[in-house]
């Protein structure tokens, strides 16, 4: 029995059981679904293969057993031991402006929350703009990464979710953190996480396209952690201290220091529960 549950822990990703519960629209949208046991990082790689995607429907999906330079927002490294989380990349061209994708990477978060919502059977929350928090801990990350050329936007979506990792594992991540694993107490299979994972990111990409931010604002509040919450707000030489109110339109953060209202744009501010 013990050792029957080892293995299952154990239990590397493969193509065939993630293929297992994508829907048939997601498989035809991914023109690529590769699996590294080490790589550098699963956002990088996905970069170089966008140049092979033809058209606007198309995507491709990177895992990654283990990552020897995955990368977190803000220049930080994201702790990628092996065969225990999920490491991903889903990339696609869009039609969309870059100016359009305001709120992109908070969606994401909703979409990932509301994947994760059936089998944990709790809300995964966010912290602005895209940090996945269970209890007040760190659980998992998104990287967005844009650019546009003449093919039009490539977006690439990284996801770092920690599943199995066990807090007896030594790591150096700088603040509080949880998986999956600890916070239920119980092993889940990283190849059902990863299919979620995906159909997740593809939902995104369909209703995002269609709909922008304002289909993911009033969710957003619902799981949005620091909400109602007494902050600091560090920009780049100044320091905020006041209450979060909610989120904009287009998911900008509406911090009220003493009555004067700041709209905080991600990439220029951190933030963090006083
Ligand atoms: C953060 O919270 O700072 C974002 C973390 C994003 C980590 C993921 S893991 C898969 C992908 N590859 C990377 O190098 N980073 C992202």
């Amino acid at each position: 029995m013990l050792q029957k549950k080892m293995i299952k822990k154990r239990q590397l990703l493969n193509k065939k059981d993630i293929l297992k519960i994508l829907s048939e629209e997601l498989k035809e949208s991914l023109k690529e679904l590769t699996i590294f046991e080490e790589i550098g990082s699963t956002n990088d790689e996905a970069k170089t293969k966008l140049a092979e995607i033809k058209n606007f429907n198309d995507s491709l999906a990177i895992f990654a057993e283990q990552q020897t330079s995955g990368r977190g927002r803000s220049g930080k490294t994201w702790e990628s031991p092996a065969k225990v989380n999920i490491y991903v990349s889903y990339g696609w061209y869009s039609s969309l402006k870059l100016p359009d994708l305001e709120g992109l990477s908070l969606a994401s978060g909703v979409e990932i929350s509301n994947h994760l919502d059936p089998i944990i059977g709790e809300s995964v929350k966010i912290k602005w703009p895209n940090d996945l928090f269970l209890s007040e801990k760190k659980m998992g990350g998104i990287l967005v990464e844009t650019s546009s050329n003449k093919k039009g936007t490539s977006i690439v979506i990284g996801v770092g979710l920690n599943v199995l990792m066990s807090d007896k594992k030594e790591n150096s991540i700088d603040q509080d953190w949880t998986s999956l694993s600890i916070h239920f107490g119980k092993d889940y299979d990283r190849n059902e996480i990863a299919g979620l994972m995906l159909e997740a990111l593809f939902h995104l990409k369909n209703n995002f396209e269609s709909n922008g931010f304002s289909h993911y604002k009033d969710r957003f509040e619902e799981l949005n952690l620091l909400k109602n919450k007494e902050c600091l707000a560090t920009l780049k030489d100044l320091s905020l201290k006041g209450l979060v109110e909610g989120i904009s339109e287009n998911g900008e953060l509406i911090f009220n220091e003493n009555g004067k209202i700041h709209r905080l744009r991600y990439g220029d501010v951190s933030i963090r529960k006083i």
